[in-house]
């Protein structure tokens, strides 16, 4: 039975990355009658924000923003089952089971744990070593079949394949699913304004880098006005972006916010150069993301329905993990 199930953690604010590589997927594949009767869980994964340290009045706070942040930009709680990660304490259960099945090895393979660890891993926590596990534990604990996830978290859904299945080996059962990442769109790895090699990122120091949910429209057109760029004109074709990152990130970035492909998008503005274009897509993201941000902030102001929405949720997704981790302690061997 297929199942859709994604996270983000609130471990920062939305950027423009994590809109539109996660958020509008998910909100289309709520919309999708191909996706109709099939669960769709959204959740806001605390636990794994923790893993480095989070400030807790921050950390309640960013949470309470990036629930905002699904329903402006289109989730919406009766059609889809919205929850931060800690109140359903199934995840971090099946989490244990997970560590012993996952093997060193293969965390230390993880990209993500070697960016984030730096060069002192003996320095770094041991959750954020064991974090794919958790994740993994939050896409099985729903018999998941579908992930929607940005292309920098391709390697982590993959890991929750090989868990699922030394799982179902390791005791001789059909019991987890073998899960798919969908990662479509124009905008899977949108990249840093400043640097077409790195990823935009929360994380990043220079605020220049990315452009994130809460920004102004004055804050959106001056970001996109200093992006970095090369000198040359736009291509007519795609082919003509290959050795060109900054301009693919911007063509991208396009493309996506206005629902296009890239060829569709290079067909208008090819020939033009950046001082024509990057008007265009100032005006474009601002006419895109300033309601969701506008309605982000009307949100904000009644954090107890943010918290009663959680809360349902919470109770929905608890109804369809409880049941699963009965089933893997039996499967486990162990008495209830
Ligand atoms: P996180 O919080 O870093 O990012 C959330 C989602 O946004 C996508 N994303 C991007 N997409 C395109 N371009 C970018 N520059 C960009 N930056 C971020 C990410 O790919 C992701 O889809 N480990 C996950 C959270 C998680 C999760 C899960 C996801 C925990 N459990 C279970 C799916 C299923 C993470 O750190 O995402």
């Amino acid at each position: 039975q297929p199942r859709v199930f994604s996270g983000i953690q609130p471990s920062g604010g939305l950027t423009l990355g994590n809109y539109l590589g996660a958020i509008r997927r998910f909100v289309d594949m709520q919309n999708d009658a191909q996706y109709d009767g099939i669960e769709k869980i959204y959740c806001m994964v605390d636990q794994h924000a923790i893993t480095v340290w989070q400030d807790p009045a921050t950390l309640t706070r960013n949470t309470r923003e990036l629930a905002a942040g699904y329903i402006a930009a289109g989730l919406d709680p009766t059609k889809s089952i919205l929850f931060n990660q800690s109140q359903v304490a199934e995840h971090a259960q099946l989490a244990w089971i997970f560590n012993c099945v996952a093997r060193m090895g293969w965390m230390q393979r993880m990209t993500q744990w070697k960016d984030k660890a730096g060069k002192n891993q003996q320095n770094a926590s041991l959750g954020l070593f064991a974090y794919p596990s958790l994740m993994a534990a939050d896409i099985l604990i729903y018999h998941a079949t579908h992930v929607p996830v940005g292309e920098d978290q391709k390697q982590h859904v993959e890991l929750t394949r090989d868990i699922a299945i030394k799982f179902n080996h390791d005791f001789g059962v059909d019991f987890f699913p073998v899960t798919e990442p969908v990662i479509e769109g124009a905008a899977t790895r949108v990249m840093s304004l400043r640097d077409g090699s790195k990823k935009m990122s929360k994380s990043d120091p220079s605020d220049a880098s990315r452009i994130n949910m809460t920004d102004d429209a004055d804050a959106i057109s001056q970001k996109i006005r200093k992006a970095r760029t090369d000198p040359d004109a736009l291509p007519s074709e795609a082919d003509g972006l290959a050795e060109r990152p900054e301009a693919r990130n911007l063509v991208n970035i396009y493309a996506a916010l206005s629902d296009q492909s890239v060829d569709q998008v290079l067909a208008d503005v090819g020939g033009k150069q950046f001082s024509e274009f990057k008007p265009m897509l100032s005006d474009l993201a601002v006419a895109k993301l300033a309601p969701i941000s506008a309605e982000m902030a009307r949100l904000m102001e009644a954090p107890d329905e943010i918290d009663a929405i959680l809360r349902d949720g919470a109770n929905r997704a608890r109804a369809i993990a409880a049941p699963i981790l009965q089933k893997t302690y039996d499967i486990v061997g162990m008495i209830r």
